[in-house]
């Protein structure tokens, strides 16, 4: 049997999907591997959101590169965002790439590995407008057995100026209720006790059938009521979607964790109109200060671009400003990098330099720095509900599970076993960290 490697970057989305892919090998009698030295077949599934991350994949396909020359029957295969960005640029820019394959087209994988077994190389990067992988019964890689990523939709029609995504995933369609419910069912039947709804934008998930209309918050619903020992999570909310609706039924379950990750990108209105969020810096805050009233202790983070197009220190002040406002838990913190035929690509010039961008992008991690620290430091004598997610890797007699809201907590080793629930006292903390004691 040949034996498939599949290695992934970028977004939740993206590991979700190399379980499809796994599923979808699997199926056609494929074997899988960890192992790089034992495969016939290895798959990158990319990324290509910032130019780094592309420039990383592009790394490892020279390292592969290597490899198949002292392996010639060696096949490798560009999945994901790169794939339907470059194409066919792919082979080109790389001689050693025999598959190149686009989000929607997993399905065409076995046809495409028999294509390349004939010498020849295949590509197939057609987008589709309904393609959701539905019936797919992902294959759980690189889990630890109690958490899992369940994706509810696929692609983005928002279209922000700066990103790729909605060229690279195509448009924006979700997938049957049904089948999210029955996988949230099968992995707590299979022990699973924390699962993750994934989109690029989860606010705007909608079923119609018959007339009937099921939203986000009504498919939470219906997931949290697979078993008050389930954890639901989700990502990622955009702003200018998040409901009260929402906010409402995370506040009423108890099984959906009071987290939730808000991406503002900038605190300055001009920035986001020119990055086409669609939400000005006070409806954001509107929606901030809804959460804290309906969830008082939900904790949230965002995602923030530094170095936009124009971007002036005023503008720069007013994130910094709205990060003190929020006082956010947790941020990913991004240069803006410039991305092929995006709409900022087109009308606005990359005019801040890199040296300035990583300036202001300095201030910000260190900004956030000092906003986690004081989060985690007003939990300590706090008592939280943490779900064990495995061993610590720092010390042998720890283990280390999350809050809901999402904070690692570090605690002592007992009878205890990944997967259980148990009560944690918060006793000291780091800027990254929770140190707690089992309570009794
Ligand atoms: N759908 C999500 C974001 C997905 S991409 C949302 O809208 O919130 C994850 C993050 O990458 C974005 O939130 C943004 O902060 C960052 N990002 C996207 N394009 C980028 C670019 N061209 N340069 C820098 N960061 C970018
Ligand atoms: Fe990109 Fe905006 Fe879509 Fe998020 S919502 S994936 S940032 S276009
Ligand atoms: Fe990257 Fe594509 Fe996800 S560009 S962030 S892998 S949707």
């Amino acid at each position: 049997m040949k034996k498939v490697y599949i290695e992934t970057y970028g977004c939740q989305m993206n590991q979700s999907d190399s379980e499809i892919v796994g599923a979808i090998v699997e199926k056609n009698g494929y074997e899988l591997t960890t192992e790089l030295s034992d495969a016939d077949i290895v798959f990158v599934n990319t990324c290509s959101i910032r130019e780094n991350a592309e420039q990383r994949v592009k790394n490892r396909l020279n390292e592969f590169e290597h490899l198949k020359k002292k392996k010639p029957s060696l096949k490798i295969g560009v999945l994901g965002c790169m794939a339907e960005r470059l194409k066919d640029e792919l082979f080109i820019e790389n001689k050693s790439v025999d598959i190149v394959v686009g989000p929607d087209a997993y399905r065409d994988i076995p046809n495409l590995l028999d294509e390349v077994s004939l010498g020849v190389k295949a590509a197939n990067v057609l987008l589709s407008e309904e393609e959701t992988y539905s019936e797919i019964i992902p294959v759980r890689l690189d889990t630890n057995g109690v958490s899992a990523f369940i994706s509810i939709m696929r692609g983005c029609e928002n279209f922000c100026s700066y990103c790729v995504v909605p060229f690279t995933r195509g448009k924006e369609r979700s997938r049957d209720y049904r089948t999210i419910v029955k996988e949230a069912q099968d992995l707590f039947d299979k022990g699973y006790r924390e699962i993750t709804l994934l989109g690029q934008n989860v606010n705007s998930y909608n079923w119609i059938e018959d007339g009937k209309k099921t939203n986000f918050a009504q498919l939470m619903k219906m997931v949290a009521e697979v078993s008050p020992l389930l954890r639901v999570r989700f990502s990622t909310s955009h702003p200018k979607d998040i409901s009260q609706e929402l906010i409402q039924t995370i506040a009423a379950c108890s099984n959906i964790c009071n987290y939730i990750h808000l991406p503002v990108q900038s605190g300055s209105t001009n920035m986001l109109k020119k990055m086409n969020r669609k939400y000005t810096r006070e409806e954001y805050i509107q929606k901030i200060d809804m959460i804290k009233k309906y969830i008082p202790d939900c904790s949230i983070s965002t995602d923030i671009i530094t170095g936009f197009s124009g971007e002036t220190l005023l503008d720069h002040n007013e994130t910094l400003s709205i990060m003190d406002y929020v006082g956010y838990d947790y941020a990913f913190m991004f240069n803006y990098s410039q991305r092929p035929n995006t709409i900022a690509a087109k009308k606005y010039p990359d005019d801040i330099s890199l040296q300035e961008k990583s300036r202001r992008l300095e201030q910000i991690i260190e900004k956030q720095r000092e906003l986690s620290f004081q989060s985690n430091k007003r939990d300590i004598g706090k008592e939280f509900e943490v779900l064990i997610e495995g061993k610590s890797k720092r010390s042998e007699d720890k283990l280390y599970g999350r809050t809901s809201q999402n904070k690692v907590v570090i605690f002592n080793k007992q009878d205890l076993k990944i997967g259980d629930y148990i009560y944690v006292i918060i006793t000291d903390c780091t800027s990254a960290t929770l140190i707690g004691e089992i309570k009794m």
